[in-house]
């Protein structure tokens, strides 16, 4: 099966066209730049750019897949979670071009499409196969722990109770003056400190804290750490550049342990951990999960680095693989930009 997906939930323009859910036959995305002076994703902006981008974009994919148009036999597009103003481009867009074609639409939701990032390396199993897991899913949009008994059978037992991992990361970034995305700019500053685990607060959450029924202990708050960044920023202004990389250091750290131990509490009988999303980039993130998976005797599944931020190959790998909402209920449905998983 020759899948068109299209992704463009936040300020990533993406277009892929996947055969038989593994083989990525193109993949384009373009991220889009135009959001660095304001330091954060402004969504006039994004979709505004997905408009001018996205036809162009969907193009060049199938004509880089070798395939022609005749040859695609379903349309799959994000329809959230995300931002709706650019979810509702990618959606729409997806809509003409199924009818078009006159092909199966399929709604991928993003955050599984995240989890299903892992399958896209040659080298990974069969995700019937890996089972039971947990996946991670985290980046600057979320940052949910899943349990997967089996394939397609998906509960969510933890969440951020506030800001998502890469937005903690974002956002101390902005405060310490460095730039953004802020994630891999820590994380480069970060390389070859000894970071102290016990500089930041863990982002532990309070019992009586609302968590929507979940577990507290399977969730994390990392709003208190943001605060903590500014007092101590405040307080003792760091001195020169290499304070300032000691401190994204020591707060890199302390996002990291927060997700590494949630994953540890959260493995129960798993034998697969898979992470996705942008901040699995994360060279420290990667070494702990590596240590953790190590001692508890569990495989560890990574995206490759270009399938860890947003992309359309794996909104297109996950609807071959049956999941999402196919016609003909998908031609009546809207965005859906707190779409759960
Ligand atoms: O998955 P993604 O591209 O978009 C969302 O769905 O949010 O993730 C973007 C996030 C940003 O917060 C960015 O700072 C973070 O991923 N990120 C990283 C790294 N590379 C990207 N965080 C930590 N370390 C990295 N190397
Ligand atoms: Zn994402």
């Amino acid at each position: 099966m020759i899948v068109l997906g299209i992704e463009t939930s936040c300020d990533e323009t993406s277009a892929a066209v996947v055969r038989d859910g593994r083989d990525v036959l193109a993949s384009i995305v373009h991220t889009q730049q135009q959001h660095k002076p304001y330091g954060g994703v402004v969504p006039e902006i994004a979709s505004r750019c997905h408009i001018e981008l996205l036809p162009g974009i969907v193009d060049e994919a199938v004509a880089a897949s070798g395939v022609p148009w005749s040859a695609i036999e379903a349309v799959a597009a994000t329809r959230g979670p995300g931002l709706a103003s650019s979810l509702l481009v990618g959606w729409s867009m997806a809509k003409g071009l199924a009818r078009r074609l006159d092909v199966p639409l399929i709604a991928i939701n993003h955050t599984e499409a995240h989890i299903h990032s892992v399958f896209l390396d040659p080298a990974a199993p069969d995700p019937h196969e890996a089972v039971p897991m947990l996946a991670l899913a985290v980046s600057g949009g979320h940052t949910s722990l899943f349990r997967i008994p089996r394939y397609g059978e998906i509960a969510l037992v933890g969440r951020t109770v506030d800001d998502a991992a890469g937005e903690a990361l974002d956002k101390a970034a902005k405060l310490l003056g460095l730039g953004y995305p802020g994630g891999p700019i820590i994380d480069k500053l970060s390389r070859g400190r000894v970071a102290d685990p016990r500089a930041f607060p863990e982002g532990r959450v309070r019992e009586g804290v609302e968590t929507g029924g979940l577990r507290s202990d399977l969730c994390l708050s990392f709003s208190g750490l943001k605060t903590a960044l500014l007092h101590r920023v405040t307080a003792q202004p760091p001195a020169d550049d290499d304070a300032v990389a000691q401190l994204a250091a020591d707060y890199q750290e302390a996002v990291v342990q927060a997700l590494v131990k949630r994953c540890d509490k959260a493995l129960g009988d798993a034998k697969y951990l898979a992470v996705g999303g942008g901040v699995s980039l994360n060279s420290r993130l990667r070494v702990c999960l590596a240590e953790l998976c190590a001692r508890r005797g569990v495989s560890l599944l990574l995206a490759l680095p270009k399938h860890c931020g947003d992309n359309a190959a794996m909104i297109a790998a996950l609807a071959a693989m049956g999941r999402g909402i196919t016609s003909p209920e998908s031609f009546a449905l809207d965005i859906a930009p707190s779409w759960a998983v």
